[in-house]
């Protein structure tokens, strides 16, 4: 198949989390599987752009409709981990994709409406005949009802199209007028069986419309999928995903075990396999060497955390949890950033609390190299998410032999299993879960890892050892997609003839 996603993350070269790895996991293992992927992204000025490999602008620009305007998008081609990417550059006064960061601008609906609106134009004018669109999140949910409404009927209409919302917390709601900058009727489509957003009657919910026009909607587990057809869940859409049922499913995400592997990864300072642990330990001795932590006894347990600082990750849990490691004999590293200004200062306190500690370190930015050496150095990881649409964390960390901490939700509950639930089966019982989003939760979890850890010493490097062999690998989920892709395709064949 010709399957093209749009999407506004891709790793390394343009993440701010899982979305970015899962484009590039997702897009790699299809390309593996034999069909033809192509990614199209913003050309953003902030991109990693020394993972773009060969990029160059196309001799042709493109020309795209906006707020009753034409204006010229250079195209820049180029490859990204061994996949073709186009990089969309707008000529637009407003300078969408140069401003320093890739969300959080108080004009993300008219970006990335521009965006998808562009990344469709490219398609039709290049005469590219896709069999599968897959976009991703409210950035490029716009694509769906474009693509039925203006694109299609122009003749790009080969394709089916899949959406994927990775975290229904972010739906793009605007006022209902917003949208006929990129072209779609505001007005047909504020309506409550299409994109009126189902609890502010004069705002557009673009999740809600890639809901609606999509061939196929999933999300990225199958907890998830559940949780968010409860009104709890939901976030407000648990109604729309109802309706929706036939075509909506959770698929679990994989992890990119190329880019993920403590064997070959060139950021650690000794590799290591579950065959051969030294070079475990070889890394716990330098991170706590290099962030001036306490090396006097190394049957210390080292808790990593490395996350987004927002109110889904459990961000009281976390700092609660830095608490409890420093009272149970452990210490914790902490790698993590919040674009919530409250949250970021709350954990300036606190890591200037620690500065000099011997046991706990605070790292409040962004650093991927760091991330490598404290999946490798952990012997524990700990992810108290409130909801976890899937979450990669926890299976980085278990590749790198480091075991999870986590709440029994969304995809945490469908990738850790505790060791120590009877009717779970033995071989996939991987970690320690709660349930319970509070300190009582979290203090038995921590408590029964650290005297697993101290206890049974034995029992806990077959455990590590187990969980470094676990294919988290995209290679079973990917074939779900292909199968989802496969029956839309002969679905709309079946319609047409
Ligand atoms: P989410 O997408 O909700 O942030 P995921 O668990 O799906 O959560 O993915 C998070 C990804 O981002 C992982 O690859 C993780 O290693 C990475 N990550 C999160 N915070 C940081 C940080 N401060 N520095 C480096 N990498 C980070
Ligand atoms: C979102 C979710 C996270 C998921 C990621 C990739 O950011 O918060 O749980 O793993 O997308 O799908």
């Amino acid at each position: 198949l010709y399957i093209v996603h749009i999407a506004a993350e891709m790793a390394p070269v343009a993440k701010v989390g899982g979305l970015g790895d899962v484009v590039t996991g997702l897009g790699k293992t299809l390309q593996k599987k034999g069909h033809l992927v192509e990614i199209i992204l913003p050309k953003y000025d902030c991109m990693q752009y020394d993972g773009i490999h060969d990029l160059r602008a196309l001799d042709v620009t493109v020309e795209s409709y906006f707020d009753g305007k034409l204006f010229q998008n250079k195209i820049w081609v180029g490859t990204v981990e061994g996949l073709p990417v186009y990089f969309i550059e707008p000529h637009h006064p407003n300078k969408f994709f140069w401003r320093g960061q890739y969300y959080g601008e108080h004009d993300d609906f008219k970006r990335f409406s521009f965006f998808s609106r562009a990344a469709l134009e490219f398609l039709l004018q290049a005469g590219k005949k896709p069999d599968i669109i897959h976009c991703h999140d409210w950035q490029t949910a716009f694509v769906a009802p474009l693509y039925w409404d203006l694109y299609a009927p122009k003749g790009l209409n080969s394709a089916r199209i899949c959406f994927t919302c990775h975290n229904f917390e972010y739906q793009g709601t605007a006022s209902a007028s917003e949208l006929a900058s990129c072209g779609l009727d505001a007005q047909e489509l504020n309506r409550p069986d299409r994109m009126q957003d189902n609890t502010a009657r004069d705002s557009v919910n673009p999740v809600k419309g890639a809901i609606v026009f999509s061939n196929i909607v999933t999300t990225v587990s199958p907890t998830y999928a559940q949780e968010v057809r409860t009104a709890e869940g939901g976030k407000g859409l648990h109604s729309t995903l109802n309706s929706h049922s036939r075509k909506f499913m959770g698929i679990l995400n994989g992890i990119d075990t190329d880019a993920w592997n403590p064997a070959t990864d060139n950021f650690l300072k000794v590799q290591y396999s579950a065959n051969d642990m030294q070079g475990k330990a070889e890394n716990k001795a330098a991170m706590r060497r290099n962030l001036g932590l306490s090396s006097a006894d190394d049957q210390r347990p080292l808790v990593g955390c490395i996350t987004r600082l927002v109110p889904q990750k459990g961000v009281h849990l976390i700092k609660h949890a830095i608490y409890r490691t420093l009272e149970m004999g452990g210490q914790f590293v902490l790698l993590g950033s919040s674009p919530v200004p409250h949250i970021q200062r709350e954990f300036e306190g606190i890591a200037n609390q620690f500065q000099n500690h011997e046991h706990i370190r605070l790292i409040l930015k962004y650093d991927e190299s760091l991330s490598y050496a404290i999946y490798a150095a952990s012997d524990m990881f700990i992810i108290p998410s409130i909801f976890e649409p899937c979450g990669l964390t926890q299976m980085i960390a278990m590749r790198y032999g480091s075991v999870p901490i986590a709440r029994k939700t969304g995809g945490l509950n469908d990738s850790v299993f505790d060791v120590n639930e009877e009717t779970i089966p033995h071989q996939i019982r991987n970690g320690f879960t709660f349930t319970t989003p509070d300190e009582q939760g979290i203090n038995g979890a921590v408590e029964r890892a650290f005297n697993f850890y101290k206890n049974n010493k034995e029992s806990w490097k077959q455990l590590v050892q187990k969980n470094m062999n676990i294919d988290f690998s995209w290679d079973s989920s990917a074939s779900r997609y292909e199968e989802l892709y496969a029956k839309s395709i002969s679905r709309a064949r079946a319609q047409a003839s």
